[in-house]
């Protein structure tokens, strides 16, 4: 199994968008994908219901609250218990075997350490002695047997480097991380860069005081995908590509794909409840540039 954090303090970056589309279309590949909403704005879980359908089942379902709330003994069984089948979903995704789930988010995890029980301290801080078991919360219960069946768990995280975020990252095989290819967002790279550092350091300081056989925490791999990438004459256009290099000179890893800004593509996906790579009528050089994301995602996998 490879899990994948989706990650980015900056917002509206494409995460959500990402999530999806690629779940899709390492499903439609034949792979088993399961999809976690780690973000209180549950937009990744939005975009799998039409507006009719969240009345009819989004609003009764069980949400991730549910497993920041259970307590540690049969934990990993709380979250198998949201997996949730999307509708419509599955039926698009052709007959390669694969299949899409996911686990869905509410608004309520905005401050999640506050249910999760005898986390924090009375001033609201994570108690020192809780900290490593806290992080690897969700690695814990991802390597349960109930989890055996995915070939692939994409988690979306919220735009801030928040305690769902950091359990995400050391819950990950790598981290994917979009960005769009502006001053904001590629300075958003390094700071991001810089916080990967401070919870490894963190993590590692606190491991001391932890029981044994809690493994080191390594740098996680990092990938960067440029998205809403505005094309001219066979290439980004030319204030585009200075960034892309840039972040590429720095030596951080970047997908060769870049994710080309359509939004006559992209901006209505979420409320027909199916991601754009599986929603009728998109062009095919759209779902082309996402099957080369998928490849070089595939190609990642190989290599880890
Ligand atoms: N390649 C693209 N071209 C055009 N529009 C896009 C593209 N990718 C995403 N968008 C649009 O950009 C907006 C933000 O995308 P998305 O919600 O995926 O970002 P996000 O990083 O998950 O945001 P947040 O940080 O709030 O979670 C959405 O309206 C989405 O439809
Ligand atoms: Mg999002």
């Amino acid at each position: 199994m490879r899990i994948v954090a989706v990650v980015n303090n900056k917002g509206g970056v494409g995460k959500t968008t990402i999530t999806a589309n690629l779940g899709a279309g390492l499903a439609a590949r034949g792979m088993k994908v399961l999809m976690i909403d780690l973000d209180p704005q549950a937009s990744l879980t939005k975009s799998f219901f039409t507006v009719d359908e969240s009345q009819l089942f989004l609003s009764k379902l069980q949400t991730i609250g549910a497993w920041f709330r259970a307590p540690d003994k049969g934990r990993a069984q709380v979250l198998a218990d949201l997996v949730f089948s999307p509708p419509r979903c599955n039926a698009l995704i052709g007959k390669q075997g694969g299949w899409l789930e996911l686990v869905p988010s509410d608004p309520l995890i905005i401050n999640s350490e506050s249910l999760i029980p005898g986390a924090v301290d009375n001033t609201g801080n994570v108690r020192a002695a809780k900290f490593v078991g806290l992080h690897r919360r969700l690695a814990e219960d991802l390597a349960d047997p109930a989890f055996s069946k995915y070939d692939v768990v994409l988690i979306d995280c919220a735009p801030a480097f928040s305690l769902t975020t950091k359990m995400a990252t050391v819950a990950a095989d790598m981290l994917l991380m979009p960005a769009r290819p502006d001053f904001l967002s590629t300075e958003a790279i390094q700071v991001m860069g810089q916080r990967l550092l401070e919870l490894t350091r963190d993590y590692n300081k606190h491991r001391q005081a932890a029981p044994d056989g809690v493994p080191e925490m390594r740098m996680p791999r990092v990938a960067v995908l440029f998205t809403m990438v505005q094309w001219h004459n066979g290439g980004p256009i030319d204030v585009q590509a200075q960034f892309i290099n840039e972040v590429t000179a720095l030596g951080v890893p970047v997908f060769g794909t870049l994710l080309r800004d359509r939004s006559s593509a992209y901006a209505a996906s979420g409320r027909f409840g199916v991601p754009t790579m599986l929603a009728n009528g998109v062009a095919p050089e759209i779902r082309t540039n996402l099957n080369d994301c998928v490849d070089e995602l595939l190609k990642m996998f190989e290599r880890l």
